[in-house]
């Protein structure tokens, strides 16, 4: 695996590969890779003769008072992983090279309504930052397709709508939620848990499994349904955030018997914010 650090060399590797007629795909990430990114870069591989992977926490996604300084940073293992997964090229730039003229100075994407709601409504500015980023990885290795998780599903959501809107010569391409034995969807803020912690917190996708079973079943009374849903989380030691429940494409705001359907949670458990979501008997779960 090749690894560089700017993106004269990132261009000129892909620059190659393209010129031999080659087909690229891209998995951006922030690094601490676990099983859930690597079935990233399996489907990656799967759609292109060259893989691609940056490592970059970025800054401007990141809220006053969030983890940034404290996000899990583990350069070494990420290398082996990346390698042992077939990767071809591990982008990792530092702060300077993504953003020359400062983080904060540089010029920033604005983003349609979608911003504002679920975590949006409480992460402000996270989605500005995410597309920022997104964008300039794009504009950097100017990929034909690329894969984000469905764990981030609004994230997901907002650059399928930033790409189409901005026009963008790349294929997104959605990936199924890893999850561990026991239900907890993979992220790197499950190291926050602590052990007891950890044993409660499957707890926020067997609420979200029996929502989405009930609405499944043809219940149609989704503020009572939500409510039940709150007062489970809240029982087993979390404080929620929000759960809602939107349409599983667009994550516009629709009725519990529209489909596809996703239900989705984000919830406070110690120091971890986690966040799930489940969608409603499609094809693009891996319930
Ligand atoms: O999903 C992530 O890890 C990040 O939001 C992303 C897409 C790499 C942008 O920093």
């Amino acid at each position: 695996m090749l690894t560089v650090n700017a993106v004269e060399g990132l261009r000129a590797h892909v620059g190659r590969w393209r010129k031999a007629g080659m087909r690229i795909a891209f998995v951006p990430t922030m690094g601490n890779l676990h099983a859930g990114h690597m079935s990233l870069v399996s489907r990656a591989l799967a759609h292109a003769d060259r893989v691609v992977c940056s490592v970059f926490v970025n800054p401007t996604q990141f809220g006053p008072g969030e983890d940034f300084e404290v996000y899990p940073r583990t350069p070494e293992e990420d290398r082996d992983l990346l390698t042992a997964g077939g990767v071809h090229l591990l982008y990792a730039p530092s702060v300077d090279e993504m953003y020359p003229y400062g983080a904060d100075g540089a010029t920033r994407m604005e983003i349609a309504s979608l911003a504002g709601q679920l975590c949006g409504a409480s992460r402000p500015g996270h989605f500005a930052g995410v597309v920022t980023v997104v964008c300039r990885l794009f504009n950097m290795v100017q990929p034909d397709v690329a894969v984000f998780g469905e764990k981030d599903f609004q994230q997901l959501a907002i650059i399928r709508r930033m790409v189409r809107d901005l026009a963008m010569p790349v294929e997104i391409v959605g990936a199924p939620i890893r999850r561990e034995a026991d239900g907890l969807a993979m992220s790197s803020r499950n190291r926050y848990l602590t052990a007891e912690e950890r044993e409660r917190a499957p707890e926020l996708y067997r609420t979200l499994v029996s929502l989405s079973d009930a609405l499944a079943a043809g219940a149609l009374d989704w503020p009572a349904l939500r409510a039940e849903g709150l007062a489970r989380l809240e029982r087993a030691g979390f404080e929620p955030d929000y759960l809602e429940i939107r349409h599983g494409e667009d994550l516009s705001i629709v009725g519990p018997e529209v489909r596809p359907l996703r239900v989705l949670a984000a919830a406070e458990l110690g120091r971890a914010r986690l966040i799930d979501n489940v969608g409603l008997s499609g094809p693009d779960t891996d319930r």
